[in-house]
This record gives structure tokens, sequence and C-alpha cells, in this order.
């Protein structure tokens, strides 16, 4: 195996539609109270609240000196105007969020988003100068069929569609399967790489080989402290996307300490 280029890690906590703004800072203070310096050295650590926890995140976050990273789950693909309910990049970047995620497989299968669709919420994010990690991965249908590599190019190059080079340079990618998503069926760390390789020769062969080499790339599904050491041996994994886990303060700290797995830091 050959050794890895110099990304550094991520680790982003999804925490989906759950806590409210007082567990939300709970939450927060417990991830305060134990990671330290040296782990964010590692690793960038970002949390991913709901949109209504967002303004008492930043504030805990930004009134302490945290070296947390936040961000949000969704944005419009709108500029702003009239559209009851939605929230606009504006409106995130004002928040002090630095990532925004787009495509994650629930909004694709509850909020019916499509590529062309994920593409302008890329779009939006990175006008307003906010990192996208763009979520791509596929059913367990199509696992079985054997077309996910194919599934994931289309939805990688919908979600990518018009970047620039060094927009997707710096741009994060999330490998999450579906069928590995609060299943706690994690993908092997082979399945994880097999698809994570895909997505950085794509990138290299639309993009150039100095782009691929700067795009982070998660995996997500079932991430755990005790899975996550094997998953990050591989050479095109940069990070994970955690979801159920990341509501657990210590079994949080234990991913993002995967360097070593009794949880100290590193
Ligand atoms: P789980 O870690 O709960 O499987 O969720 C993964 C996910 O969807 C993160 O975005």
């Amino acid at each position: 195996m050959t050794a890895k280029p110099a990304r550094k890690p991520l680790v982003a906590g999804n925490w989906k539609m759950h806590n409210n703004h007082f567990e939300a800072i709970a939450l927060t203070q417990k991830l305060a109270f134990t990671l330290v310096d040296r782990d964010f050295v590692a690793t960038d650590i970002a949390v991913l609240p709901p949109f209504t926890d967002l303004r008492s995140v930043q504030t805990l976050i930004e009134g302490d000196r945290l070296r947390l990273l936040w961000g949000a789950q969704d944005v419009s693909e709108h500029e702003d105007g009239a559209y009851t309910g939605d929230i606009s990049a504006r409106m995130l970047a004002k928040l002090g969020c630095q990532f925004v995620l787009a495509g994650h497989s629930e909004r694709r299968q509850y909020h019916h988003e499509d590529d062309a669709l994920i593409n302008a919420k890329v779009k939006r994010i990175l006008d307003r100068a906010m990192t996208p990690i763009l979520c791509v991965g596929e059913s367990l249908e199509v696992r079985r069929a054997g077309g996910y590599l194919e599934l994931v190019q289309a939805q990688l190059d919908g979600g990518l569609d018009g970047l620039t080079a060094a927009q997707v340079a710096g741009m994060v990618v999330a490998y999450e399967p579906v069928w590995a998503i609060g299943t706690g069926e994690v993908a092997t760390p082979e399945d994880a790489q097999e698809v994570c390789q895909a997505v950085r020769k794509r990138i290299s062969a639309v993009h150039g080989d100095a782009t691929a080499t700067g795009t982070r790339i998660l995996y997500g599904g079932s991430v755990k402290a005790d899975n996550m050491p094997a998953i990050m041996a591989e050479p095109d994994i940069d990070g994970a996307l955690v979801g159920g886990a990341s509501l657990d303060p210590g079994e949080f700290v234990g991913i993002c300490r995967y360097r070593n797995p009794r949880g100290a830091s590193p």
C-alpha cells in the first residue's frame, strides 16, 4: 500500500434530525471537554446539526474559541425569495458554516433530489465560500446487481457538473452506500476503498491528477470507533461521515482518535 498524500483527515458528525438546541449545546460541550488541541491538529472535526441548532452551536464554538468546525445538512438551490421553509446558502454562511452536505441519500430518497438539483445546491454552497460535502452511494439492489461503480460515477459527474478544477480540489465527496447507513452493516474497508478509488480516478480523468489529489473523500455508513482504524488504513479514504455514532460523544471522539484505538488523544 502506498503512503497517503497529505490530505488532512476529516471526521464530520451528521446529527440528522436529532437534538434540539439545548441538547445540541450539551453535546457540543461534551465534545469540547474531551477533544484537545492535538486532536484538531491531526484531524478536522466537524458537527452538522439541524438548522435550528446552528446558531447555538456557532455561539458556543466561537465564544469558547473551540476548534470544532460546523456546518449544515442541506441548503436551498435558490438564492433567496418565496420558498417557504427553505434555508439559503447566504444564511448558512452568515452562521459561519464551513461545510454543507449536498445529496445525502436521505434527501435523494425522501425528498426526491436528483443530480441536477444537487448540482445546483453544490454551486450555491461554493458561491458562498463554504465547502460542499457531496454524498454519493448506491442502494442494496444496485450493489447486488453489480452496477454500483457506474451509478456512483453518474452521481459524481452530475453533482460536480460545471465546476472548475480548483473548486473540485477543495471539495469533499462522501461515499455512503445506502445499505450501510444506520444498518450496522459496515462496508468492508476493501469495498469502501474500491469505490473511493474509483471516485478519485474519475476526478483525475475529468480534472487532472493534481485536483484529484486534493479532493477529500470520506466513507460513511455504520462507522464506529472500532471499525474506523481499518477504514482509515485505505489509501483513498480521508475520513468519515458519521451518523448514529456522532450522537454519542465518547464514540465520536473514539472515531476521531482512530490512530490510537484505545481512545487516548494522538
Ligand atoms: P450511520 O453512521 O448512522 O450509518 O449514518 C451514516 C450517514 O448517513 C452519515 O451521513
